[in-house]
């Protein structure tokens, strides 16, 4: 399963990258709010950041502008995705954009009805969004389970991107049903190393080779 991190902090995404176990990158206008920088100076430092697939989202939401700005977007770098809503206009805009080459993602996915007009329409991606529907009292994780048995059976290519993952559980689960891919912030992708046996484990072998370190010198003091 790939990791990506949903994310427009430039510290985040070198941290992330540091660790060599990421995939890519989710933004969105929220996101990129957040760094109140220009939105395309921006995407180009983290596309330099990371190799990967960096989903961009348009700030428009009918199928013109979001054919014009992810064309746009295109030009920002290789390795840019445009990210389009599951509405009519935005699998307008996915048909225009893919006929030109463009990856998309296709983005605020909370149905199975809507992963499946996804796939037909050539997304590149499918983002269900699981914690959102866990916050709406739903089970997120049923429709990503959902949306992986229902692509298998008709071989569909979208990969199916976990989106709004909130904790390591949510990245654990979208592993086990199949997940292409999960994101997530970089708060949860740091909890994923942690292990109250590791720390206790590493605490003690450090405390042993301190010890035997500190006896070594007392002998070779005593040799003289
Ligand atoms: C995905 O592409 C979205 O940016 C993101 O996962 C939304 O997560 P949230 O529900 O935590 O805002």
């Amino acid at each position: 399963m790939e990791f990506f991190i949903d994310t427009a902090s430039i510290e985040e995404i070198r941290a992330a990258q540091s660790w060599g176990i990421l995939d890519g990158v989710t933004t969105n206008p929220t996101h990129v709010a957040k760094e109140g920088r220009e939105h395309k100076d921006l995407i180009q430092e983290i596309c330099s950041i990371c190799p990967g697939p960096v989903s961009v989202e348009p700030t428009v939401a009918d199928a013109q502008g979001m054919i014009r700005e992810g064309e746009e977007f295109a030009t920002w770098a290789p390795n840019v995705v445009v990210k389009v809503p599951i509405t009519p206009e935005g699998v307008r805009a996915l048909r225009a954009l893919r006929a030109k080459g463009i990856r998309c993602n296709v983005t605020l996915v909370f149905s199975l009805a809507q992963a499946l007009i996804a796939a037909k329409a050539g997304g590149t991606y499918v983002s269900p969004f699981v914690g959102r529907l866990d916050d709406a009292g739903a089970d997120g994780m049923e429709l990503v389970r959902d949306i992986c048995d229902a692509y298998r059976h008709y071989g569909f290519e979208t990969k199916v991107l976990a989106a709004s993952l909130r904790h390591p559980v949510h990245v654990i689960q979208s592993a086990l049903v199949g997940c292409h891919v999960a994101t997530m912030p970089f708060r949860v992708m740091e909890q994923l190393f942690n292990h109250p046996m590791t720390d206790i484990g590493l605490e003690k072998f450090l405390a042993d080779a301190r010890r035997l370190k500190s006896e070594l010198e007392i002998r070779r003091a005593a040799r003289g």
